[in-house]
This record gives structure tokens, sequence and C-alpha cells, in this order.
């Protein structure tokens, strides 16, 4: 095929493609069969392949990501994009109705909508052309995540309706639906790592990821429920909305009632109603109704405070409560020692899903509910997985009921348990003989975060310490093709995998090398802290309980773990052995930055400092592509500041408005790279 042939084609093509995917995603009613538009695409696809000029940012190939984008642009909002005021109660409503006909006098009414749960967008179309998604950032300024944008279904590259304007915005809410997102953690939970914690986090973080592959991967879906235009093309909020759904917007259906007009107060309450019982069966979260005077001449009389709209309110559903009865607390033993206890629940239905378990955190919250045997409690789900007890009906409680008493064994090795003097959990401490905390262990070593060792999952973890091939971090480097290949639902592809996956673990950095070893309150972000500041094993061992606790963000609390962790002999053989295998115990000096966020600029350095030896801040300044300079002039960016830094220098500094950082910023600087 020729450029002009396939110009004309690729055209075609695109046209068909956004007309079909708006009949699919913003219509629910395709014209035609899945396998035809794929066919269609592979079509485009391989055009655009063969003919990388004609391939648009614009194109139905765009869905599928791919492009990554370094770091959003931040664009200021061409309207602000304010919040709306919550309210709680009916009465906040009449309130807020009573407000507004102080001001009006003439005819009006609402519109009420659903109040989706996700995270705010703002569309700009050109031409018909979506040209910019702004997320709300601080309202005044939003970032430009249109590459993320892109791939989601129900927003349109190209509008296929007719009438729109030639510049417009829209604004909505992307969300994740319920089926993505518990799909999302059956999968997280097959693999052992952690859990999602809800829908709208989950939306809100995918649209800030730069690859916008894996965007398009979490099928993100979107409402839009507001038009700005620059000339005032309608009378009413309602005209906007139809309008929007003719040029191809997916806004609310008005005839699945998402969205209802609203003469008076009662009419108000009966949507209320309806929707805080028909929400368990939407397919995604809504926590509220969005009440809006329908007239704009009566929005723009109302006016606005700093922060929102004085024509709209938010009333926000309490969260959902059931009552249901204890059948048992259980104790689960996490991988540090840490015991949660668990309420095991008769099965009850709450919001959209079947709960049979409650966390109950700790031994005082048990205390605090007064818990008794068989009790009868109410559960309520908040943002988090787990779903909580919130309090017990009393009335229900049988005379003889026992209260629950908190264990003093481990549910698991049966050693005693302690508690320590201002934590609020109790903890089995034999680390290294209960086989829940080293079968934790080992899974919390091998997990994405961690040592991230492909096909290594909490089942395999299971099978190999079943079968006493692994009990520490060390012995999965000692595992051989033999030794895997006898095991139960060990295929030879498998076995490869997984020892493929174990010899690239040693190219895991230190800082992660060190996460893994799981040391208690040694989290990712202390982990990285200390790679930094120790740079290697032996420097963090040889270092005193007092010296660790003055560093920055470390304290007492980790200072006391990290040398009790050094101290047993157990923990020393283990990372010996880890060592020989060449697991990386140091960070790298590769001569090449750490990162680029001082390329460019000069910096010089001044004075006494706590943290580190000048010559270690000039290192530092360097490894992140600074330049350190011995004196002050018009092309230092920053002067670091010690402690007795010369009055001279500083004054200098301050006359030629040289950006000052003391020890502390300077750190939170490399910190936050
Ligand atoms: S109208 C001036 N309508 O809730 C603000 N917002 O808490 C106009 N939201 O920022 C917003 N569903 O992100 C509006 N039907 C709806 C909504 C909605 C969800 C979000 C939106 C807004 C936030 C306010």
């Amino acid at each position: 095929m020729n450029l002009a042939a396939a110009e004309k084609r690729v055209a075609e093509l695109s046209t068909l493609l956004h007309k079909h995917n708006h009949a699919y995603y913003v219509l629910s009613a395709p014209t035609i069969s899945d396998m035809e538009f794929d066919t269609m695409l592979k079509e485009l696809e391989s055009l655009e392949a063969e003919f990388p000029e004609l391939a648009s940012p614009n194109s139905p190939t765009k869905r599928v990501g791919g492009d990554i984008t370094d770091k959003f642009e931040k664009i200021p909002h061409d309207f602000p994009m304010l919040s709306l005021s919550n309210s709680y109660s009916l009465d906040e409503i009449r309130e807020f109705d009573e407000r507004v006909k102080k001001v009006i006098e003439s005819d009006f009414n609402y519109v009420c909508e659903l109040k989706y749960d996700g995270v705010a967008i703002s569309l700009k179309y050109k031409q018909g052309t979506l040209v910019r998604a702004l997320t709300r950032g601080d309202g005044t300024v939003g970032e430009n995540v249109i590459a993320n944008a892109r791939t989601i279904n129900s927003i349109p590259i190209q509008l296929t309706g007719s009438g729109y304007p030639a510049d417009f915005e829209i604004r909505g809410e992307v969300f994740m639906p319920h089926q993505v997102f518990d799909k999302i953690n059956k999968a997280r939970a097959a693999n052992g790592e952690e859990l999602l914690a809800n829908p709208r986090n989950t939306a809100s973080g995918t649209m800030k990821m730069q690859d916008s592959a894996v965007v398009a991967s979490r099928q993100l879906d979107c409402f839009l429920y507001g038009v700005y235009t620059n000339e005032k093309l309608f009378k009413t909020h309602e005209e906007s909305l139809i309008a929007a759904s003719h040029w191809g917007l997916k806004t609310p259906s008005w005839n699945n009632k998402r969205v209802a007009i609203c003469n008076d107060i009662n009419a108000i309450a009966d949507f209320i109603s309806f929707w805080d019982e028909e929400r368990k069966n939407l397919p995604f979260d809504i926590d509220g109704i969005v009440i809006k005077v329908n007239q704009y001449d009566a929005q723009e009389e109302l006016g606005f405070t700093a922060k929102s709209p004085k024509w709209a309110i938010a009333y926000k559903f309490k969260a959902e409560k059931v009552c249901t009865q204890l059948n048992e607390v259980t104790y689960q033993v996490g991988r540090t020692g840490a015991i949660t206890p668990v309420a095991n629940l008769i099965p009850v239905q709450l919001a959209g899903t079947t709960v049979k378990r409650a966390s109950l955190h700790n031994a005082d919250q048990i205390a605090k509910l007064d818990l008794h045997e068989n009790d009868f409690v109410y559960v309520e789900k908040g943002g988090e997985i787990i779903p909580k007890i919130v309090g017990v009906a009393l009335n229900k409680r049988k005379l003889a009921a026992k209260p629950i008493e908190f264990i003093h064994q481990c549910p698991d090795c049966n050693a005693t348990l302690v508690r320590v003097d201002g934590e609020a959990q109790h903890y089995c401490l034999n680390e290294l003989g209960c086989p829940t905390q080293i079968k934790g262990k080992l899974e919390h070593f091998v997990s994405r975060k961690a040592m991230n060792i492909d096909g290594f999952g909490a089942e395999t973890v299971e099978l190999l310490y079943a079968n006493k091939l692994v009990s520490q971090s060390a012995d999965i480097y000692d595992l051989t093709y033999d030794q895997l290949i006898s095991l139960d639902r060990m295929a030879d592809k498998s076995v490869n995998k997984l020892l493929e996956g174990i010899k690239k673990s040693k190219e895991i950095p230190f800082e992660k090398v060190l996460f893994s070893l799981g040391i208690r309150h040694v989290g990712e972000t202390v982990a990285k802290k200390l790679a930094k500041q120790f740079k290697s094993i032996e420097n963090l061992m040889a270092c005193s309980e007092e010296h660790l606790a003055e560093v920055d963000e470390i304290g007492v609390k980790i200072a006391e773990s990290i040398v009790k962790y050094f101290a047993d002999t157990r923990n020393i053989e283990n990372i010996e052995r880890l060592k020989a295998k060449e697991v990386k115990f140091a960070i790298e000096n590769t001569g090449e930055p750490t990162s680029s966020i001082f390329a460019g600029m000069s910096f010089v350095v001044s004075g006494v400092f706590n943290t580190f030896s000048r010559d270690e801040l000039k290192v530092l300044i360097e490894s992140h592509g600074g330049a350190v300079k011995g004196s002050i002039s018009k092309n230092t960016n920053f002067v670091v500041a010690g402690e007795n830094m010369g009055p001279s220098k500083l004054e200098k500094a301050e006359k030629l408005g040289v950006t000052i950082l003391n020890e502390q910023e300077f750190i939170s600087k490399i910190q936050t790279s």
C-alpha cells in the first residue's frame, strides 16, 4: 500500500473505531462484535507501524497506552476547580434550600446527581479532539495526565457526536468499577502482594502513573457532569448535560434515574433515600448525592465561597453498618510476631460484599468494646479493605456470656506473648522458631517490593517450608533444580522460572535487600534512608544504638530494633550466607550519578555538619549531578550551610539572592529525589 492509500485507510479506520468505541463504552450499545472491532484495531495498528508518520496521538490505538510521561506538565485551570460543601443530614439540605430561596426570587429547581467516588478530572476538547486532561491539583493549577486519560475507553479521544463548541471543558470523575478492583486484588493476593485499599485510592493512584500502558490495563471508567464554555450556551445545567451526551460524552443517564430534576426538598429526600438503598447494586462506589441549582442565572446570583459554589451541596451517605453475631475471636501472627485479634462473624452482606471477618486491632480494642462471647456486633465498612466492629448490641447479650480474654500464648508456637510498654500490640518473640513468622518473613523476603523473585509466592513458601527446604532467606539461594523438581506441583518450566528469579534477585540494590531482611520497624522508607546513610551492612552493624537514634527520622524505637536484630547470631549467619551468594549488601558505586536532580546546578558548602563530613556532602552533591564550588558567586544556586558558617559568606549569599539550605533541607531534597 502506498502512503496516500494508507492515509485514507487510517482516517477511515480511525473514524469507525472512534464511533464504535462510543457505542460500546459510552452508550453501552455496541453495533459490531468484539472480534470485528479488534480486527479493525489490528489493521490500524499495523498500518501505523508501517507508516509511523500516520500515527497520531489521537489514534484509537492510543487506548492501549504505551506513552511514558516523565513528569506531568503543570497547567493553570481555565476555571478554578472547586470542591463541594458537605452535609450529612436532611436538615442540612433543608437549610441549604432555605439559603437558596432567600437569594433566588424567580422559579428554579434542582438537579440531583450521584456523587461518584473517584478522582476529579477536567477534560479540554478543541474542534472535538481531546487536547488536555488536568487533575485537580490545588484547584488553581492541575497536572496534565492526557496520556493516561486517553486509555480510558469512556473518555472520547475524538468526539463522534455533533453540535459541540469549538473549544470547551468538561469535568467529571474517573473511577474504578468494583469488578476491576476485585480482579486486581485477587491477582495481588495470589502473588502474595499487598492488597489495594479501595477503588477510590486505586483510581487516583492509577491516574498519576507514568506508564500509560499500566493505566490502560486498569480499565478505569469516567462519568462527566460539568460543562464549561466561554460563551453562554445553555440556560440550565440539565440542558448542558443533555447536549454533552449528544456531543458523544458519557454523562449520567436520565433513564436509569442516576440524575433527576427535583422541584422541592421532598423530591430531593426521595432521591437520596432511593440511592442510599440502591447504591448497593451499583457496579461502582458512590459516597453521596450532589444537589445543584439547575438554572445558570440563579447559580450566578448565588455565587461562590472561597472553596465551593453556594449553588450546590453534597449529601454524604453514612458508612454502611450491619449487625451480626460473633462466632469466635481468632489470633493472627504477623511476620514480625505482632498478634492481631480477628472477629469471625456469622456471614453478613455489607456494601456489596459478604463479610465474615473483622479486624479487632489489639487487646485495647477488645477491652474498649467490652466484647463478650457470641455478642451481636455492628460492623462498618470504611475506606479500608477489612471491615471494623464499631459497637456491640448490649440488649442482645446473654446474661451468662463471658468477656473475651486476650490470649497469653502464641497460637502457633505457644511462646508466651509480650506487650512492650507504650505499644498497643502483643508480640510473639520467638522470631526464628515460630512457623508463621518464619514463613511470613520468607514471603516478605521474596515479595515484589523486596527481592522481587518471580514465581515465588505464599504457596511456594508453604511448599518449600513444609518440605524443610527453606527456613531462612539464605536457604533460598541453596535450592537446586533436583530438589525443586521432586516436589508436588513443580514442573520443569516453573522450576526454571523460580531458579532464574532467584538468580536475578542478586542484582537487587542494597536498600531493597535491607528492607527484605524484615527487621521490625525497617520499612521501605527507613531502609532507603539507612542504605543512603551507611552505604553498607558493615557500616550499619558497626553503628551504636545511640548514634543510630540520632540519625534523622530513625529514632529510638527503630535504632533499638536494628541493634537487637544484629545481636542475634542467627541473623548474622544468615547475612553472611547471603553475602557469600553475592546478594548486595552495599550500595553500588558505579561512578554514574545516583540521580540528576542537581544537574547543571552549582553549590557552595560551608560550616560544620552533623550527619556528614564536608567531603561526604560534596560527594553526595556530585553523585546527584551537581557541581561544588569554593566561593559564592551570582552563578551559585545553593549554599548548604552548616553550623558556624561565616557571617560574611551568609551576607554575600543573601545579597546575591542565593538559596540557603540548612543540613536538614539539603537531606530532604535528596531524599525526595
Ligand atoms: S460537581 C464546584 N458533581 O466530588 C464543584 N462533583 O467533593 C463541582 N464529584 O470535586 C463539582 N460526583 O470531584 C460534582 N455529580 C457530581 C460529582 C462530583 C463526584 C466529586 C468531584 C468534586 C467532589 C466534591
